[in-house]
């Protein structure tokens, strides 16, 4: 992970998004909740396309979390029909357009057949560098460093680490999105204004950002808005604005 520098937003190189509010659209319409996870994927590709516009590096998706599993049945097997046939259908498109993707959280909840699907679309799309899409499925904060805690411990009892030697720098390799910049810009759609076991440790200095609008009405407006709150924000890590101005470059016409 590397160090935030103190400096003024501009296009946020890592936005990372909780997709929530697909049941509550499809409760409006008196439709099954299925329906508004269906319409949700439609948002999915606008985000990704509207990511390639504006030059955002990386770009991560919470699908599904480790909680989720608890959904009714027939909720997480539809859910796991409709991320199976967006692996089919979304991948090669993806690949043409630059994106690498990969998956965080725990691969080996899902079947095989799907776990088959992800690793075939990480290799397919390792080279490419426009965007980074990573897609948290199955995905917990605190089971993240939980994970990392457990590989920093083996490498203690295998005489590779000493105690005196975990620091941040030892987690921050060991969590999830580990060589990417942490988020600068977290957006929650749906209303509710909460984390709710999303990136933990990633999120630390992250600027948040919440909107009633539900994720299947995701419009290109509305991340616009995100983008230019974020933009107008002085992020300042611990510092005082002043120095977070002097260690600014005036802006050059
Ligand atoms: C987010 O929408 C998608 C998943 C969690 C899989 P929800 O299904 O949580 O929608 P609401 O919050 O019930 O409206
Ligand atoms: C968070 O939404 C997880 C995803 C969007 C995948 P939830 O709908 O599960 O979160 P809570 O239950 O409202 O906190
Ligand atoms: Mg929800």
């Amino acid at each position: 992970m590397s160090a935030p520098s103190a400096t003024t937003a501009g296009i946020p190189r890592h936005v990372a998004i909780i997709m929530d509010g697909n049941g509550r659209w499809a409760a409006r319409r008196r439709r099954p909740r299925m329906i508004g996870h269906r319409a949700g994927a439609r948002a999915v590709n606008l985000c990704i396309d509207f990511c390639l516009e504006r030059g955002v590096a990386a770009l991560t998706l919470f699908a599904f979390s480790s909680e989720n599993w608890g959904r009714p049945a027939d909720e997480v097997g539809a859910l796991m029909k409709l991320f199976l046939n967006a692996l089919d259908r979304e991948v090669a498109e993806l690949h043409r357009r630059g994106v690498r993707v990969r998956f965080i959280g725990e691969r080996g909840r899902f079947d095989a057949g799907i776990v088959a699907r992800m690793d075939a679309a990480e290799a397919l799309t390792a080279g490419n560098r426009r965007l980074t899409l990573a897609i948290a499925a199955s995905y917990g904060g605190r089971q993240d460093i939980a994970a990392a805690a457990r590989a920093l411990a083996v490498e203690v009892a295998e005489g590779r680490l000493r105690p005196a030697d975990i620091d941040e720098a030892a987690i921050a390799r060991h969590v999830a999105l580990s060589d990417l910049p942490p988020p600068d810009l977290f957006i929650r759609t749906g209303g509710d204004v909460r984390i709710s076991n999303f990136l933990l440790w990633q999120l630390a200095y992250t600027e948040l950002w919440f909107t009633d609008v539900l994720w299947p009405d995701l419009d290109r407006a509305t991340l616009q808005q995100a983008l230019d709150d974020f933009a107008s924000r002085e992020r300042r890590f611990g510092l005082t604005g002043d120095q977070v101005a002097a260690a600014t470059p005036p802006e050059t016409a």
